[in-house]
């Protein structure tokens, strides 16, 4: 055997260099990609908003307005208060210095519960002196926008924390304090107005 071909031999003898071929995606991962594709535009196609919620969770508007209603005499007065008074007199009851007037050991809080229904009934302007300071603010009204029963349950939350102590309010005093003074349609004119009701 001549030298040449001994050479060519030991070179056929050896494995092929490697190289990167383009290797096509198999066909089942192709088949499956299409098939959920497919699925997901049927399934965006024939749901609507309208449909009713036969995925996940099943509750309707419906649901909710019937347990809100069905809640009946439990209405939250931390709720309201979070609402509509934090705003102002903030989490604590403490009010803000020279702005707000605190909750917390007032004697307007603490004191005749026709007086704190009615100053939350009708709001208060000008003048009005809380724990010996002086606040000239804008309480606003609420006789608009709190029933009978919601109006009875802030005002026994306020009476009754942030240290307050005072006995809670029921809705028929509430509707009878609000019948008394329904045909006042100013805020009560701060001291002036609400000292002789202590
Ligand atoms: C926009 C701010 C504001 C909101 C909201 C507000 N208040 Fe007041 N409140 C005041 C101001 C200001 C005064 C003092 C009024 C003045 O100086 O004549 C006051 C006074 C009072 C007083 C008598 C004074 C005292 O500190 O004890 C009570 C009681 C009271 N608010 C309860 C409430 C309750 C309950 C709510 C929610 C249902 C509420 N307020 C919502 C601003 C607010």
């Amino acid at each position: 055997m001549s030298e040449r071909s001994k050479k060519m031999e030991a070179q056929q003898r050896e494995m092929p260099e490697p190289y990167e071929g383009n290797r096509p995606v198999p066909w089942l991962v192709i088949i499956i990609v299409s098939a959920v594709f497919i699925w997901a535009i049927g399934y965006i196609w024939t749901t609507h908003q309208t449909n009713p919620p036969s995925y996940g969770d099943r509750r309707t508007a419906q649901d909710f307005q019937v347990a809100a209603s069905s809640s009946g005499g439990a209405i939250d007065g931390a709720q309201i208060y979070a609402a509509q008074c934090v705003a102002c007199h903030q989490a604590g009851g403490q009010g803000l210095p020279g702005v707000f007037p605190p909750l917390a050991g007032s004697e307007w809080v603490t004191g005749k519960a026709a007086l704190t229904v009615q100053i939350v009934l009708h709001g208060v302007a000008g003048e009005l002196t809380v724990k010996g300071t002086q606040y000239n603010g804008m309480m606003p009204m609420f006789k608009d926008k709190l029933d009978d029963a919601q109006l009875a349950a802030v005002v026994s939350y306020i009476r009754s924390n942030f240290g307050n102590s005072a006995e809670p309010v029921d809705a028929a005093t509430v509707a009878a304090e609000r019948k008394a003074t329904a045909d006042h349609a100013e805020p009560w004119n701060g001291d002036a107005e609400l000292s002789g009701m202590k």
